[in-house]
């Protein structure tokens, strides 16, 4: 109950994904490993550098972790669920480690970080520690391990950002994928683990970027996604010219690659969407009108407990200029029910806010206190757990309202869609995105396409997750 939509930032049906590569020469690789992944989108795209490095040092990736000498647990630490769902897997790994000793198991990302030597000293779950800005040493800390050492490394950097290495894309439908364009966050908001985590900002350098962009495209993948905690916040300087790249810049840059390639973006802070980013938003037609712009409260004294740097009206009104300068955006948010202190009054506050918003869709979450974090330190968990259950029940219930009331309001209207692949359903039916990343699925019918096509489906009928049309 602690997640209750599937969704692209922390997708219910991706985590624990088992990795395997979307194309490889089998006979280039002496060993295998196996990868899970947990958390976000950034999550799942470290898996894809960790990848990269391990390939350079003649490791395949497998989906059998029978067969894999190095098992890897991609993990994440934002709320108290997801850590569970690691540490049960590491004990069903232990025992395939007992049957066949050889096998390496290594725990990488944000648990990693957050809990450093624990695993290794306290609970012998596994050989190898890997924070998030560590994975250059994989190679070296791999070695040690084979040794019989611990390979420990959880130092946070200020500068890594992996910007020279070149995903080995996993798992991937060769169409979309998911570029980092920075890493760690500053934001401090009270309830969050990341910063703690993933350290502090830094933004990867722009001209590699566009390189990794380009080379997406010339691959055929028709679909960009850049991703940082805090996209508009990205401030990139060269050493070469002393003009930063903001993210309006970038954003534009990838655009007129061509304008065949999709671009999105994710996550956004209300507090630093600027209007240069929703004009160059509206410019482009390739820049997918779609914004990630989440809310967690929609009081303003429980916004200022959890240190977001914006009121309830500052967002109402964020709201009102992004459908101001595009009409036709959509928009979906995160929220926490129950943060410390939260009283009936301002949960309703936050019910009203989703209603005024329309969000198309969300992210809801009860609020899980995370060791570290400024909340956990200065406030008290006081909201009981069953009343932080029912609040969240309420915000979902409000949210399935919205999101049926919004794919209504789409039918008779008619989207250009790229085409995904096959619909879950039927082979005979296609899935693919609007530009308001909402998910359509229409018949083949006689049409030769193809995924990575582009074509104009008309919306006739709807369910509250996906829209079913007819090409035009
Ligand atoms: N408890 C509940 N939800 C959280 N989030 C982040 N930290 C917590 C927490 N401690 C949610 C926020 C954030 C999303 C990625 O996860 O809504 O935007
Ligand atoms: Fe991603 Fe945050 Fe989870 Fe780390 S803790 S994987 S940054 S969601």
């Amino acid at each position: 109950m602690e997640e209750l939509l599937l969704n692209k930032k922390h997708d219910e049906a991706r985590q624990g994904e088992a990795y395997a590569p979307f194309a490889e020469d089998a006979n280039l690789y002496t060993r295998r490993f196996y990868i899970e992944s947990y958390g976000c989108q950034m999550n799942f795209a470290d898996s894809e550098i960790v990848a990269s490095i391990l390939s350079e040092e003649g490791y395949g990736a497998t989906r059998n972790v029978g067969e894999a000498d190095l098992i890897l647990l991609n993990t994440c630490s934002i709320r108290e669920k997801a850590e569970q769902t690691v540490r049960k897997r590491l004990t069903e790994f232990r025992k395939l480690k007992k049957a066949k000793p050889s096998t390496l198991v290594g725990v990488l990302g944000c648990m990693a970080e957050r809990l450093k030597s624990k695993f290794l000293e306290e609970e012998k779950l596994v050989d190898l520690v890997v924070g998030p800005d560590a994975y250059r040493t994989l190679p070296n800390l791999i070695t040690e391990a084979e040794g019989g050492q611990k390979g420990v490394n959880v130092l946070l950097s200020r500068d890594e950002t992996y910007a020279d290495i070149s995903p080995v894309r996993l798992n991937s439908n060769g169409i979309t994928a998911f570029v980092s364009i920075m890493r760690g966050c500053n934001n401090m908001c009270s309830f969050c683990v990341v910063p703690f985590t993933r350290g502090r900002e830094r933004s990867r350098d722009a001209a590699s970027i566009l390189q990794e962009c380009q080379e997406l495209f010339d691959a055929g993948y028709k679909e960009v996604t850049l991703l940082g905690q805090n996209v508009d916040s990205y401030h990139y300087v060269a050493e070469t010219t002393s003009r930063p790249v903001t993210f309006a810049n970038l954003l534009e840059m990838v655009a007129l690659i061509s304008s065949d390639l999709r671009v999105r973006f994710s996550t956004s802070h209300p507090k630093d969407i600027t209007d240069d980013v929703l004009h160059t938003m509206a410019k482009y037609e390739n820049i997918c009108k779609y914004i990630h712009l989440p809310l967690q409260s929609g009081a303003s004294r429980v916004l200022q407990m959890m240190n977001r740097n914006y009121s309830r009206e500052w967002y109402a009104a964020k709201v009102d200029r992004i459908r101001e300068i595009m009409p036709d955006c959509g928009i979906s948010s995160d929220i926490i029910a129950g943060f410390c202190t939260e009283t009936e009054e301002e949960h309703k506050e936050t019910v009203s806010m989703m209603e005024s918003a329309k969000y198309d869709m969300s992210y809801m979450f009860f609020y899980s206190e995370r060791p570290g974090t400024l909340a956990q330190r200065r406030y008290k968990d006081d909201i009981p757990e069953d009343v932080k259950k029912r609040r969240l029940a309420e915000i979902v219930e409000t949210q399935n309202k919205l999101s049926q009331e919004s794919n209504k309001r789409d039918l008779g209207k008619s989207f250009k869609v790229l085409i995904e692949g096959n619909s879950k359903k039927s082979d005979a039916a296609w899935m693919g995105r609007s530009s308001q990343n909402k998910v359509i699925v229409f018949e083949k019918g006689t049409r030769d396409l193809k995924p990575g096509d582009y074509v104009n489906v008309r919306v006739n009928d709807c369910t509250q997750a996906t829209l079913i049309g007819e090409i035009v």
